[in-house]
């Protein structure tokens, strides 16, 4: 007899079913445990793939090794939306270090990774069949993030190469007049991922402006926000106003600028108490652990560590971007200047075969079979046209990526 069907929901279907992961991340986990080594595996893999800073990972874990005094209560419930204290030495660590206003420990929500503050957020400020504006090239976890289970669509924001990739009011209206759902908001991250580039203060007010008038929610996302070494200086949305009135919020987290997404550390800012009363009502599910808010507690409140630790961060950041910048030059790779983050976009469109997605998957490919290197496909990050690849160069050792870099000049000098 035939056995009957498999009864699963729809809801744990359509989680299955949900777009597959993408081709670049299951080579990632095929591949990462056979990197390279100079003497042990000379050809082997490196990732430069994953938006990862791990160049200082040694001091962070000797900082937080100095607070091993854990008080027993952290093994309790606390505040679901994070520890009072810690959010008191959050608030004042985050405003004197890039928010560029005071802010009130009442204002902001801790939950577990910026991913958790994101989903609960706009499950908060919009309703499943509802849209949001995305301006590409873009962070590609937003998709899942928005659209899995907040039932959200994402309204990309195409933004050009031969306008560098500028947002502009034009943009705006175009993506929003051709949206087929409503458009409830606008997810906006400064400074960019994946172009490193910092907003300025009238970028940030023409934008918030245009939203404005349209009386949509912006959120902004700053978890790149001290990992800036540019000449530009960062702007918060927290700085344009004296409060960020019911509509803006933002969006940080200890996943970047302390390269420390492990420990599942995002923090959300907001002026509006419906706002915070309802992601109140949903964090439970996302807490992030009492412990580690100790030892981030302790951590942002030892000014002199914390500020020794970024400012090293920051230098070292310049360094290596200098470095990498150099090696790229001097093996012909053109590339977009980034001034934040620890990426940058390699411009590869003379070497696609023709100018469509199917030749930068081949290119992709390619530049991995030969090179043993994994670079993220703009198509991932949504980018308008094909042939730009993002380079993440900080997860790596800085020898491993120099060595990256001479295969992939090497692949692109030897055409198919
Ligand atoms: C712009 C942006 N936002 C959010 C995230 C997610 O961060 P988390 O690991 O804290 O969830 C990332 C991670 O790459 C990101 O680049």
């Amino acid at each position: 007899m035939k056995a009957p069907p498999h009864r699963f929901s729809r809801r744990g279907r359509r989680l299955i079913d949900a777009s597959p992961r993408p081709c670049y991340l299951s080579e990632h986990f095929a591949r990462a445990h056979q990197s390279w080594h100079p003497e042990l595996r000379p050809d082997g893999y490196v990732s430069l793939c994953i938006a990862e800073n791990k160049r200082m990972a040694d001091r962070l874990v000797e900082c937080l090794d100095a607070y091993r005094q854990v008080p027993s209560s952290v093994l309790g419930y606390d505040d679901m939306i994070g520890n009072l204290e810690f959010r008191r030495n959050l608030a004042a660590f985050m405003s004197r270090s890039f928010l560029g206003r005071d802010i009130d420990a009442e204002r902001i929500v801790v939950l577990a990774g910026a991913g958790s503050v994101l989903e609960i957020l706009f499950y908060v400020i919009a309703d499943a069949g509802d849209g949001v504006l995305v301006p590409t090239p873009s962070y590609a976890g937003f998709w899942p993030d928005l659209e899995l289970r907040d039932g959200l669509t994402i309204v990309p924001v195409q933004c050009r190469s031969n306008d560098d990739f500028r947002l502009t009011p034009a943009l705006l209206d175009e993506a929003m007049a051709s949206a087929k759902v409503p458009v409830r908001a606008l997810l906006f991250t400064t400074p960019d991922n994946p172009l490193g580039r910092v907003y300025t203060r009238e970028e940030l007010l023409e934008i918030l402006e245009w939203a404005e008038g349209r009386d949509l929610q912006v959120v902004f996302d700053e978890i790149y926000a001290l990992s800036v070494f540019g000449d530009r200086a960062f702007v918060s949305a927290a700085s344009l106003r004296q409060d960020l009135s019911e509509r803006v919020h933002i969006v940080w987290a200890f996943s970047k600028d302390f390269g420390a997404s492990g420990l599942r550390c995002g923090v959300l800012i907001s002026d509006n108490d419906d706002v915070l009363r309802a992601v109140n009502e949903l964090a439970y599910w996302s807490v992030c652990s009492g412990y580690t808010q100790y030892l981030l507690s302790q951590l942002v409140a030892d000014r002199e560590v914390v500020d020794d630790y970024i400012m090293r961060m920051q230098d070292d950041l310049k360094h290596v971007y200098e470095r990498v910048t150099q090696r790229l030059e001097a093996m012909a790779i053109a590339y977009l200047p980034a001034e934040a983050g620890f990426f940058l976009i390699c411009d590869l469109r003379e070497h696609l075969d023709a100018p469509t997605w199917n030749a930068e998957r081949r290119l992709w490919r390619r530049i991995l079979d030969e090179a043993n290197i994994n670079l993220t496909p703009g198509e991932a990050c949504r980018i308008a046209e094909p042939g730009f690849f993002r380079m993440c160069y900080a997860a790596e050792s800085e020898a491993a990526v120099q060595v990256a870099i001479e295969r992939l000049g090497r692949v692109l000098r030897r055409r198919p």
